[in-house]
């Protein structure tokens, strides 16, 4: 962090703006040549800017800092005061950023800076990571988790934020899963669009917005084997269908920047991949915003392959459309050289220039370069002050994040009284709520399991405790997770012998009425990096659950995990589990409100968990084949593993409720679709339980024959709907010829005439049918 940096902050000096006008303070409205109201005047202003600045200068345009040991202070404050920086990355605090901005307002240009950072799921304030927002199946949660973390992070002077990331993930070995939504295209891009919204509210110029970067621009999810950068070969049918979906719906959301993927596409890396960058992602789909490079991608276009000199890497990312070149110097080094060689023409630098310029000029520096840094006599004392906090909304989000995998006798909700032991190594792990990319949010003040049982059992009830088990024993993989950190690791072993601690928490579990058991996976297994080969609990954890199995008492599991996970053991003997993800700060207030029924968890899976390694890939909306596993017949000679029961351990959709919900057959308004017109599927559905709760409607469509083969299903709508008990109500699913369009064989986007089976259920799996065609 920068103020590490020591860097002096000049106070008392107002912020000047010049650009191509005169200064001007913070505060003050910017003169009207450096304001212009329309794109044609952002043009000419723009165009002023870059006809004035050299080589030098707008190859500094170009060039993303990121703020850390490999840039000292005093040479990061002359590289920007000698225009040699565009943005930079890492510095989260007003204090730490005015004196860069100053910086910037003393270099010849005076061209701001702005600062970004890995927004993702929270910024103080941390909610439930992306797959935990995804399981809400509310765009309201998902926006409001977004707009916060974007207030947040704006009013600690940041302007743009390297999120979301919308990559589909259908290998859950990957330990990005976490970061994103999901397997599925629609509901992935449904989360794309309302994050997008979130974070830049009704404009990434306004002091409260910060500018959204979808990421990673493509396919990063489909790295082979889930080993996580490794390559990407996919057929465009898949490309265009499935993976590509939702990086368009956050740009047309209105994300102004693209962060591009470090995986090779189809044999070109992404970095340096023109069809990707050039014809798809700007001519195709038209966007006019700012790209930038992955951490260090331009350089690792020589590990590729692709270049076998600096120059060559720095000339293959500026031509295939690379804007800025995150934390390498491979730009500064070498584009002087290949502009006066000729061998890269300046138009190409210009464009490049103009798309960072544009970029800060969308998120308002060039009215105000201070407008997110305001005034220092206005920085906050604390930057980390709990008045800072959105609690009330981290505790929401992430009570509708969770999902409830089982409750067998109705083991749930618990009463408040007697004694709960509450066990497991993930019980009391205030950084593992966080999840990764858990931006400035401070482990310190994130409710764990424990605490939040003791919130909420106060004067009521008994908590005791015990960890049961460290995450895992093997000492290679702590090692793992403790390499960028061994000053303050943040896995802990617990030195005790694994017998002693298990005896601790089953006398422990002895003296309780139930068992609450938190199990999983620590936050560092579920990141970028920690692609997995197995997708059980470690044999650490398992052991423990077993042992409290033999307790007798009802054993609840709390699990914590960034992906699927290959629960068998657990499904068949915990009497409960609720999937918590990493829930966030108010994590363990949100837990606890579940378990003991003060709300009624709502959650469905956005992914499929499998059951077992060798399953994987089993996403729910394959492609249709030849010789398919049919329920009830012999499974020989059709597709499927025969050591093993077929499909997954739990469908996507997936999630109970402590009330019932029962669903009527499928009304459609007509048995036929006309090309312009529309067809109503109508479920009734009623909360046949004795509680309030919510539940989602899930639409998927099958083309029953195509030119092309196509999946078993697809979900094209959905609704989450709150019922009192005995309520009942219909839900229309409006059907259009757009929900039927796919990408055929020659990428044209058309709906075939033909039969379509309609499908609504409470997950993928378990849905009433009906048929209609279209003319
Ligand atoms: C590398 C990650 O892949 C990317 O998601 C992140 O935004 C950058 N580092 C910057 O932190």
């Amino acid at each position: 962090m920068l103020s590490t940096l020591a860097l002096a902050a000049s106070l008392a000096c107002a912020p000047m703006f010049a650009g191509a006008a005169p200064a001007a303070p913070a505060d003050t409205a910017a003169p009207a040549s450096a304001n212009p109201a329309t794109a044609a005047d952002r043009q000419a202003f723009i165009d002023s800017l870059i006809g004035r600045m050299t080589l030098d200068e707008k190859i500094g345009q170009l060039r993303l800092i990121s703020i850390g040991p490999e840039m000292p202070a005093p040479k990061l404050m002359e590289e920007i005061t000698a225009g040699r920086v565009g943005g930079t990355f890492n510095s989260v605090t007003r204090k730490d950023n005015r004196p860069l901005q100053e910086a910037a307002m003393r270099s010849r240009m005076k061209i701001p800076i702005f600062f970004a950072y890995d927004v993702v799921h929270g910024h103080r304030t941390v909610f439930p990571i992306s797959l935990g927002l995804a399981s809400s199946w509310d765009m309201g949660v998902v926006e409001k988790a977004a707009r916060i973390s974007g207030q947040e992070a704006a009013s600690d002077s940041l302007d743009a934020t390297f999120a979301p990331m919308v990559d589909i993930s259908r290998d859950p070995r990957w330990g990005r899963t976490s970061e994103g939504f999901g397997e599925d295209p629609f509901l992935v891009s449904q989360c794309a669009r309302a994050s997008v919204k979130g974070f830049q509210g009704t404009s990434p110029a306004n002091p409260d917005s910060v500018m959204a970067f979808v990421k990673h621009f493509a396919l990063y999810g489909a790295v082979e084997g889930g080993r996580d950068y490794n390559t990407v070969d996919m057929s465009p049918q898949r490309m265009y269908n499935d993976y590509l979906p939702p990086y368009r719906a956050g740009l047309e959301a209105g994300a102004g920047g693209v962060m591009i993927a470090l995986n090779s596409v189809n044999g070109q890396p992404a970095t340096s991949n023109k069809w990707l960058l050039r014809d798809l992602l700007r001519k195709e789909w038209g966007f006019k915003g700012v790209t930038v490079s992955d951490h260090g991608a331009i350089d690792e276009l020589l590990r590729h392959g692709v270049a076998s000199t600096g120059r060559d890497a720095a000339r293959l990312a500026i031509e295939a459309g690379v804007d800025m070149s995150m934390a390498d110097t491979r730009y500064l080094e070498q584009l002087p050289t290949l502009v006066k060689s000729g061998a890269v023409p300046m138009s190409l630098i210009d464009e490049a220039v103009r798309e960072v310029l544009n970029a800060k000029y969308d998120m308002g520096l060039f009215q105000d370069p201070f407008r997110r840094i305001g005034r220092a006599a206005d920085d906050p004392p604390d930057v980390n002050a709990e008045s800072r906090l959105h609690r009330a909304e981290a505790r929401d989000a992430a009570r509708k994040s969770m999902v409830l995998l089982e409750n067998r006798h109705r083991t749930l909700p618990l009463k408040k009284g007697g004694t709960v032991a509450v066990i497991g190594p993930l019980a009391d792990a205030q950084i593992d709520m966080m999840g990764s990319w858990s931006a400035a949010g401070v482990p310190k003040q994130s409710v764990t399991l424990l605490q939040g049982m003791r919130d909420a059992l106060a004067g009521k009830g008994q908590v005791t405790y015990a960890r049961g088990a460290n995450i895992t024993d093997d000492p290679r993989v702590v090692g793992y997770l403790n390499f960028l950190n061994w000053d303050d690791p943040e896995v802990v072993q617990d030195k005790r012998a694994d017998g002693d601690m298990i005896d601790e928490a089953v006398r422990v579990a002895r003296g309780a009425e139930t068992i609450v058991v938190a199990v999983g996976e620590t936050r560092g297994m579920s990141h970028e990096a920690s692609s997995r080969s197995s997708l059980g609990l470690p044999g650490s954890q398992l052991a423990l659950l077993k042992a409290l199995k033999r307790t007798g008492k009802p054993l609840v599991l709390v699990l914590m995990n960034g992906r699927p996970l290959t629960i068998n053991w657990e499904k068949e003997n915990a009497d409960a589990i609720l999937e918590a993800w990493y829930p966030g700060t108010e994590g363990g207030h949100a837990i606890a409100d579940l378990l003991f029924g003060d709300a009624n968890p709502s959650g469905k899976l956005p992914v499929t968990f499998p059951r077992s390694l060798g399953q994987i890939p089993t996403y729910y909306n394959a492609l249709r084949i030849g010789r398919p596993f049919t329920p009830g017949k012999a499974p020989n000679y059709t597709s499927q593993y025969f050591e093993e029961e077929y499909g997954p351990l739990y469908p996507f959709g997936y999630g109970l409720s402590y009330t019932t919900f029962s669903m009527s057959d499928v009304r459609l308004s007509g048995a036929k679709l006309a090309r312009d017109g529309q067809l109503t599927a109508s479920v009734t559905v009623k909360n046949t339980g004795d509680r309030a709760g919510e539940t989602v409607l899930q639409l998927y469509l099958q083309d029953v024959m195509a030119s092309t083969v196509r999946p078993v299903k697809e979900l094209k709508d959905f609704r989450k709907v709150m019922l009192a008990p005995g309520e009942s109500r219909v839900i229309d699913f409006p059907i259009g010829e757009d929900k039927l369009r796919f990408y055929n064989t020659s990428l044209e986007y058309v709906a075939e005439p033909g039969e379509f089976n309609v499908q609504v259920g409470f997950d993928s799996a378990a849905v009433k049918e009906a048929r209609f065609t279209l003319e």
